[in-house]
């Protein structure tokens, strides 16, 4: 099972709504996106907000996230499954016929299933192939990419993605590895490898972070994701993004404080156009509370940002 985190939030701010009645349901309607089903635990609040003409768009890229996707769409209407990344937001939105949307939401990340099984090469506590893929039926696994890099290309993954300080000596030993075929192998070449250990973290936490977030392009489809919501989201629409880790976070803070403050372009070298647009309001952030975190630790590095897509001009002068 996976726990989903700050869910009332976030449900709370795809709806637009400072918080969720307790005793009622808001029957909202619209067009909503949930961008990472996981097993759908936000999306079945959601859903028991939403009218019975709402529809409600889910993306994954697993296969058995999808699985569990069909089954809820098998039972309600109003829900339709897309098997792809949510980096082909608009493409995939546009083929359903879907121009615009009321309310976007991503739960960034991966879920406990998939840390849970094994065989899907994510943890470094339980053994299986090194895979890591979201998205198992396409794509390199991480450990068919290892059998190819050269040391200097995954030191410097292991240092960008998992900002790993000891990233050179991770990646001689983990190329001087003979097959990648068990994580738990590779979790004792690096732990072996890591000069000092912070207690309480597991010396492979960063390596293997590193590697799927790589291997998934998870930064890449988060800023083409942010990019396309901007285009998807009605004027008055909302963005709501959770994230678990300062790479992304980071992305998404950014991308809100520019488009919220009209600094407009991205390239400081440009000349500043006479009128720029704020395609958001001003953004807010919300984290777990006490009893959230205690409940669910995987929370505790969880932050949401939103955001109401604006359509306000301000003038340079
Ligand atoms: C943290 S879980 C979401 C959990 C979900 N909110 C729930 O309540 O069950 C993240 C999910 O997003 C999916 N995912 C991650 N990156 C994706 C991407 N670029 N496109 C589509 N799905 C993605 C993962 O496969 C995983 O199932």
């Amino acid at each position: 099972m996976h726990d989903a985190v700050l869910l009332n939030e976030t449900v709370a701010a795809v709806l637009g709504v400072k918080s969720l009645p307790k005793a009622a349901r808001l029957q909202a309607g619209g067009i909503y996106v949930d961008a990472t089903f996981g097993r759908g635990g936000h999306s079945r609040l959601l859903l028991s907000h939403l009218a019975d003409d709402a529809k409600l768009t889910v993306f994954d890229k697993d296969p058995t996230a999808i699985a569990v996707a069909h089954e809820l769409a098998a039972t309600d209407s109003r829900v339709q499954v897309i098997h792809d990344s949510f980096a082909t937001l608009t493409g995939s939105l546009n083929a359903l016929g879907i121009a615009k949307v009321d309310g976007l939401m991503a739960d960034l990340g991966i879920s406990s299933p998939q840390i849970d099984d094994g065989t899907r090469g994510f943890s470094f506590m339980r053994d299986g192939v090194v895979d890591m893929r979201m998205d198992t039926t396409r794509g390199q696994s991480v450990g068919q990419w290892l059998e190819q890099v050269d040391d200097e290309t995954l030191a410097n993954v292991l240092y960008e993605f998992g900002e790993e300080r000891h990233s050179r000596r991770i990646a001689r030993a983990i190329k001087q590895m003979d097959s990648y075929e068990s994580t738990l192998e590779l979790a004792e070449v690096i732990k072996v490898a890591h000069p000092n250990w912070q207690r309480g973290k597991h010396p492979a936490t960063q390596s293997f972070q590193a590697m799927r977030i790589f291997i998934n392009n998870e930064l890449g489809d988060v800023d083409s994701f942010l990019a396309q919501s901007i285009e998807m989201l009605k004027t008055g629409g909302q963005l709501a993004v959770i994230s678990f880790h300062s790479l992304e976070d980071r992305r998404i803070k950014q991308f809100l404080q520019r488009h919220s403050k009209g600094q407009y372009p991205e390239d400081e070298n440009l000349p500043m156009p006479p009128k720029r647009p704020r395609y958001f309001s001003k953004p807010r952030r919300i984290g777990p509370s006490k009893t959230e975190i205690a409940d669910n630790p995987r929370a505790r590095s969880a932050w949401l940002r939103a955001a109401t897509r604006s359509d306000v001009i301000v003038s340079t002068n």
